[in-house]
């Protein structure tokens, strides 16, 4: 049998870090994405100390030619993909949170948040798409923050950001039915991470079951949703 394949993207900390220790320690192969080579290094380093099989490449999602460099190095190492999981992305407006009007939204935090956070990982989808084997699973990493039904107020390029990542979820699975390859959006919830901080209501821990969820469905699951702790979520 050959050793499954898992990608995820921003795992040198916080949920992402954790779907890959729980990836690994499932048998898959791991590899794994951070901005910082050191933190990288850090990461794989804790990951083989865990006796998993990992291994890491730099990517900045804000940065075409770092998606490229990753790519041709994911082909280098691997000839397939099971699970694909577009984790990485910032929150660049949480210090906006006394400023929280559409209209006075920074250009700038929006232009890199809608970057690093959709466009990143749809140039990725783009590029490696067929890399991803029959009856894979591509999951987005959204947030409730991107419902529109729940839309609040406020952090107008991270709820952009999300919102379109289910858009590009919605959108690609169709278009990778044929192969059974399975594109879900998923919310991990409210999670005490570096970008949630220590007031969020949830562990990294349970944070990482909602992805965990969508990362594992069995070939002819569900494909095209949204997602947290494995049930619709709200658009
Ligand atoms: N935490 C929450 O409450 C929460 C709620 C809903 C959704 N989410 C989503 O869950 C995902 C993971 O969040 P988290 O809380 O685990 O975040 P985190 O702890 O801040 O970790 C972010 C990860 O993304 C990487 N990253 C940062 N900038 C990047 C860039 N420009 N290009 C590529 N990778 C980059 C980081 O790498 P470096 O270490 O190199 O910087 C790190 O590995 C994100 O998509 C986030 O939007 C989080």
């Amino acid at each position: 049998m050959t050793t499954p394949v898992a990608v995820i993207t921003g795992a040198t900390r916080g949920i992402g870090f954790e779907v890959a220790c729980r990836l690994g320690a499932e048998g898959y192969q791991l590899f794994i994405t951070g901005t910082r080579p050191e933190g990288l290094f850090e990461a794989v380093e804790k990951m083989e100390k865990l006796g998993l099989n990992a291994a890491g490449h730099p990517l900045d999602q804000g940065d075409a030619e770092s998606i490229d460099e990753f790519a041709t190095w994911l082909r280098a190492m691997t000839r397939g993909v099971d699970v694909f999981i577009n984790n990485a992305g910032v929150w660049l407006e949480q210090h906006n949170s006394l400023s929280p009007s559409v209209l006075e939204a920074d250009a700038d935090a929006v232009t890199d948040t809608l970057q690093v956070n959709l466009l990143g990982p749809w140039l990725l989808i783009r590029t490696l798409h067929d890399l991803v084997r029959d009856n894979g699973r591509i999951v987005n990493v959204s947030s409730g923050m991107g419902s529109l039904t729940n839309m609040g107020t406020g952090f107008f390029g991270y709820r952009a950001s999300k919102a379109s990542i289910n858009v590009l979820s919605k959108l690609l699975a169709p278009e990778l039915a044929h192969r059974g390859v399975m594109v879900n959006a998923v919310d991990p919830g409210w999670v005490r991470t570096d970008m949630g901080g220590a007031d969020a209501d949830r562990s990294v821990d349970e944070g990482a079951n909602s992805i965990m969820w969508a990362a594992t469905l069995e070939p002819g699951g569900p494909s095209g949703g949204f997602y947290l702790d494995g049930k619709p979520a709200d658009w």
